[in-house]
């Protein structure tokens, strides 16, 4: 005759009820739990995937760094308050008075910037090791809309500690909605919650940013992990010579894989704690609505498209090139690619040294096409008829692309490359150049945006 259960067994078994049937039962349990993590965690994994240059460590210290914002970020939300009159002073005295505050806002903040490089990384070692192609396609959709939300999230943060930096930043990023076709003007009242940044713009940013961004980055993340065991985990490293369904030796997930992942998580930790005890997170003074600073400079994530600004009709700076751009990244695995290797690093010799010299291109070119429009092209005025949208957009734009297809084609040529390797020279042009402009608009703008030559700069001087 079996016991009833005691005052404490009942308690365990209303949590678990499984504990309570057959051995029989549990075991079904047992496996519908193990089948239920084994969606997302493997059991064995292929030896020659465990490489570290293969994947750098890259996605699990995304995953880190996200899980130490959501962490931060809820505590950040028992003191900071998202209203122009108290932001601000909430963060002072976030900094002053709470136990470990300074230190929160600080790995919150450094965490944050440290996620864009990271998830960035991540998605140039996915690209460069050609672990995006079938049945990768849908995952690397998957991980861009990642970067979007890392993006946005980090944007929308900016604005919450209400400082001089943080609103005259956010008011010239929505400043530029203006200029997206029809539904600009609309979309910049409806993310600012009125004409201008103010608190309304305060309050939207604060919902989005601390509730809806990481649902968002809660459900993708999950889909993210899921789609990786859907494709058999991580690309095998293969060369030509090599058969496709090969996996090579495989080695259990626990300890090989689990072991690496702790590894990476706690340096990762070490790290960003150190970093953040010893940099504090920027605080200027409290914002001023009537007091522009000069100049006004975008978070450093935009500051590529605000340098494409001064380059550009803003029509076509702030809403036709980054759309192509994005369209570019989003339909990048759906070309038809001819390729006969994977999880090669450029996929082959060939794809390297042409890397290598569009890199250097770009380097070399997108500085002396700067100087050039600082200085010597001005076709905007020497044509005052024709409207500024076609000479300083459609036509600089249709000359860059010609001079990518010209690019693209006679390296092709020269080299008899097959579009893979094309291509990926076509990225790491637009990609050099673009940190070019991103660097030039960080460290060499000054005020009026005017170009800064070291002399200005105080390094020569000192
Ligand atoms: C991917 C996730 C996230 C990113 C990239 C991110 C980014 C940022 C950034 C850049 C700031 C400005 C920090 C500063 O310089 O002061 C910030 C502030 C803040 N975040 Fe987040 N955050 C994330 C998630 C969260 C979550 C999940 C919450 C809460 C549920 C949160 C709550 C806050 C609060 C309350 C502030 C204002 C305090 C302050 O500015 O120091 N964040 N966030
Ligand atoms: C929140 C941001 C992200 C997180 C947390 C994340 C996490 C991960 C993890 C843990 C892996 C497996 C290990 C590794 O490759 O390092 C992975 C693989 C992958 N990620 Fe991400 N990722 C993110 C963003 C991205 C982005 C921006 C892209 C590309 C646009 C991307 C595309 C992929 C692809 C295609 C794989 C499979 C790679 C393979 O099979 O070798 N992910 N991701």
């Amino acid at each position: 005759m079996p016991q009833p259960p005691n005052f404490f067994q009942r308690i365990r078994y209303s949590i678990f009820p499984g504990t309570l049937r057959t051995e029989k039962v549990r075991e079904g349990y047992r496996r519908l739990f193990n089948s239920l993590l084994l969606h997302f965690r493997p059991r064995s994994v292929p030896e020659d995937t465990l490489r570290w240059t293969l994947t750098w460590g890259l996605g699990g210290m995304a995953v880190v760094l996200v899980f130490l914002l959501l962490g931060t970020g809820v505590l950040l939300k028992f003191v900071y308050q998202p209203i122009p009159e108290k932001a601000y002073e909430s963060i002072l005295h976030l900094q002053r008075d709470v136990l470990f505050g300074r230190l929160i806002r600080n790995i919150h903040h450094w965490s944050a910037n440290a996620l864009i490089i990271v998830a960035f990384l991540h998605l140039l070692r996915v690209f460069f090791t050609g672990a995006f192609h079938t049945p990768r396609q849908f995952n690397w959709v998957v991980g861009s809309a990642s970067f979007l939300v890392i993006l946005f999230s980090n944007f929308t943060g900016y604005l919450l500690p209400w400082d001089q930096l943080a609103f005259w930043a956010i008011t010239i990023c929505t400043g530029g909605l203006e200029y997206i076709p029809w539904i600009g003007l609309w979309l910049q009242k409806l993310i600012q919650g009125g004409p201008e940044v103010g608190p309304a713009t305060l309050s939207n940013f604060y919902a989005i940013h601390t509730a809806i961004l990481p649902a968002f980055l809660l459900i993708l993340m999950p889909f993210h992990f899921w789609r990786i065991r859907k494709a058999g985990g991580l690309v095998i490293p293969r060369g030509p010579e090599q058969s496709a369904g090969d996996r090579g030796q495989t080695v259990p997930a626990i300890p090989d894989l689990l072991l690496r992942e702790i590894v990476v998580a706690l340096a990762l930790l070490a790290s960003v704690l150190v970093f953040s005890m010893l940099f504090n997170a920027p605080l200027g003074d409290k914002a001023n609505p009537g007091l522009s600073p000069n100049p006004t400079k975008a978070p450093w994530y935009f500051m590529g498209i605000q340098e494409m600004l001064l380059h550009f009709h803003p029509l076509f700076a702030l809403f036709v090139i980054p759309a192509l751009m994005l369209i570019a990244l989003l339909a990048l695995p759906y070309i038809n690619f001819q390729l006969n290797t994977a999880g090669v690093w450029f996929a082959s010799t060939k794809g390297r040294r042409m890397a290598l010299i569009a890199g250097v291109a770009a380097v070399i070119g997108t500085p002396l096409g700067i100087l050039a429009d600082e200085y010597l092209i001005e076709v905007a005025a020497r044509l005052p008829a024709i409207p500024t949208w076609i000479t300083n957009g459609l036509v600089p734009l249709a000359v860059l692309s010609a001079v990518i297809v010209a690019f693209y084609v006679f390296m092709q040529r020269k080299y008899a490359a097959g579009n893979t390797e094309a291509v990926q020279m076509v990225f790491v042009l637009l990609l050099v150049a673009f940190l070019v402009l991103t660097v030039t608009g960080i460290w060499f703008r000054g005020t009026g945006m005017k170009l800064l030559w070291p002399w200005n700069m105080g390094i020569l001087t000192g």
